[in-house]
């Protein structure tokens, strides 16, 4: 089993700087690979790391999934990616999921690509119904390294890195910030310190080789009892 840890911070801003230093530590190998989570609660950490002392030349920047949307358009991972930190720095190669090619044709493409790769650090989020990437409850977890899925929040077609691509990570960091999460984090949180095989959350079933840390703020983690937090404390 992967070393757990719980890092619960004051706020959604000290979650972004805690997991701003998690990811230098994590990004310290050269030639190591980053594979960037999509939806909102990872920006503020993105607009850190554009100034963070990381040697971006040695990186390799992935995504986790990606909505399928035409190229360029503002709900794209790649988009919110772009804007908050791969405008502002020059990794040794950044791999979008072209979904302007269509969701099978990206998906294989992308397959074929992330087979041949190390996954180092992998940074997660979690949706209010528990998924993860976009990998949903009662969904296809996949068996190919990507998988494509229909989403109950637009936009619906989305091409997803599959469980077992994701589990190949060294390092899984996932970030949690938000009163809206709150009562779903504390119903997932017992599945991630349990049994893999009882956990029923996407969130909770994605699990790395090494490290898995959560990093969540205090709104987030607010309906968590005090002794949950324990199981996970650095
Ligand atoms: C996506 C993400 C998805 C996201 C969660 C949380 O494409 O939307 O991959 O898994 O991490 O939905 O989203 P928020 O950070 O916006 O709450």
């Amino acid at each position: 089993m992967a070393e757990l840890t719980l890092f619960v911070e004051a706020s959604a801003e000290a979650v972004a700087a805690r997991a701003e230093s998690l990811v230098v530590q994590a990004l310290q190998r050269r030639g190591a690979t980053l594979t960037l989570a999509g939806g909102s609660t990872p920006r503020a950490l993105y607009r850190r790391l554009a100034g963070a002392p990381i040697d971006w030349s040695t990186v390799t920047v992935l995504f986790g999934d990606e909505r399928v949307v035409p190229r360029g358009d503002p709900v794209s991972n790649a988009a919110m990616a772009a804007e908050a930190l791969l405008d502002h720095v020059a990794p040794r190669a950044v791999h979008r999921i072209e979904t302007e090619r269509g969701a099978e044709e990206a998906a294989q493409r992308y397959g074929d690509l992330v087979e041949t790769m190390a996954l180092d650090l992998v940074l997660l989020g979690m949706g209010r119904d528990g998924h993860t990437a976009s990998l949903f409850p009662g969904g296809a977890e996949g068996r190919a390294s990507v998988v494509i899925t229909e989403s109950p929040t637009a936009p619906p077609t989305r091409v997803s890195l599959s469980r077992p691509t994701l589990e190949r990570a060294d390092t899984i960091l996932v970030l949690v910030t938000g009163a809206d999460k709150a009562a779903r984090f504390a119903a997932v949180w017992p599945e991630v310190t349990g049994p893999a095989e009882e956990a029923q959350a996407p969130a909770a079933r994605v699990r790395p080789r090494r490290r898995w840390w959560w990093v969540v703020d205090e709104a987030a983690a607010a309906e968590l009892p005090a002794a949950a937090r324990a199981q996970g404390d650095p």
